[in-house]
């Protein structure tokens, strides 16, 4: 962009945290919660990680995942190559579940190929691998780099279901994992809020700048909602 400081921002993203408790939200909380919780255990379990290896601390070692519910609003913009919907980033999540209404805005970023669209299926929502998942699973699950894009005429709506673990507790690559031929990936996180505060300090370089190796591969799971 030739002049940087003329201002191409002709929108406004409206990043909403849904504070109220409908029935709706509750109930999709609830369903979405215990997705969420199945595609972790399920993607941990496929790298041989069992509950057992993963307990998290609490009374029982029961404490519960956490999540954020996050409604996006990106309004049509005339000019959609000068505006960002969404700057690029990775999420500071175990996983990601996204509902995106019918217009195309989501990409993802893979190696060798640069952006592509992830465009709205009927019936289907998108999982993002996040970068707890990621340090977690020391690499073999990529947190992945998107973006979101404005649309010139239509109005975009998403639903964003943010699944990470309790609050309270470390995360660190699994020790089952590890060997000393096999060294850790990342160092411990303290706990998921402090790793988004890192996060935002470092103005999303936060697992760049954490990791102690280069990562592997891209990923990324289209779920089909089952009827
Ligand atoms: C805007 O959305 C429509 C409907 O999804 C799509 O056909 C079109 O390509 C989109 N435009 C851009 C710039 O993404
Ligand atoms: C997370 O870690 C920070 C820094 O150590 C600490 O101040 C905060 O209390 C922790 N939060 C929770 C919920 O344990
Ligand atoms: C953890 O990641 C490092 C760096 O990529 C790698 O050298 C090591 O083999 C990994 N450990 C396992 C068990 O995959």
């Amino acid at each position: 962009m030739s002049n940087g400081k003329q201002a191409y921002l002709c929108f406004a993203l409206t990043n909403v945290l849904i504070f109220f408790f409908s029935s709706i939200t509750e109930e999709y909380e609830k369903e979405l919660g215990r997705l969420s919780s199945r595609l972790t255990w399920i993607m941990l379990a496929s790298l041989g990680i069992s509950k057992e290896d993963v307990k998290w601390p609490g009374p029982k070692g029961d404490n519960q995942e956490a999540h954020v519910l996050q409604l996006n609003s990106y309004p049509a913009c005339p000019h959609p190559d000068r505006a960002m919907g969404l700057v690029p980033h990775t999420d500071s999540t175990l996983v990601s579940i996204i509902h995106q209404s019918k217009i195309c805005g989501l990409q993802v970023f893979q190696e060798g190929t640069g952006w592509f669209r992830v465009p709205p299926v009927p019936g289907a929502m998108v999982v993002n691998v996040g970068d707890l998942m990621h340090i977690l699973s020391n690499g073999s699950y990529v947190s992945v780099l998107h973006r979101v894009l404005v649309n010139q005429t239509q109005h975009r709506l998403s639903v964003v279901y943010n699944y990470g673990p309790p609050d309270n507790v470390p995360i660190s690559p699994i020790p089952k994992l590890l060997s000393a031929s096999h060294p850790a990936l990342y160092p411990p996180v303290t706990n998921w809020s402090e790793y988004v505060d890192t996060k935002a300090k470092l103005k999303g370089k936060a697992l760049a700048s954490l990791r102690l190796y280069e990562p592997l591969t891209k990923l990324i799971v289209l779920f089909r909602r089952s009827e």
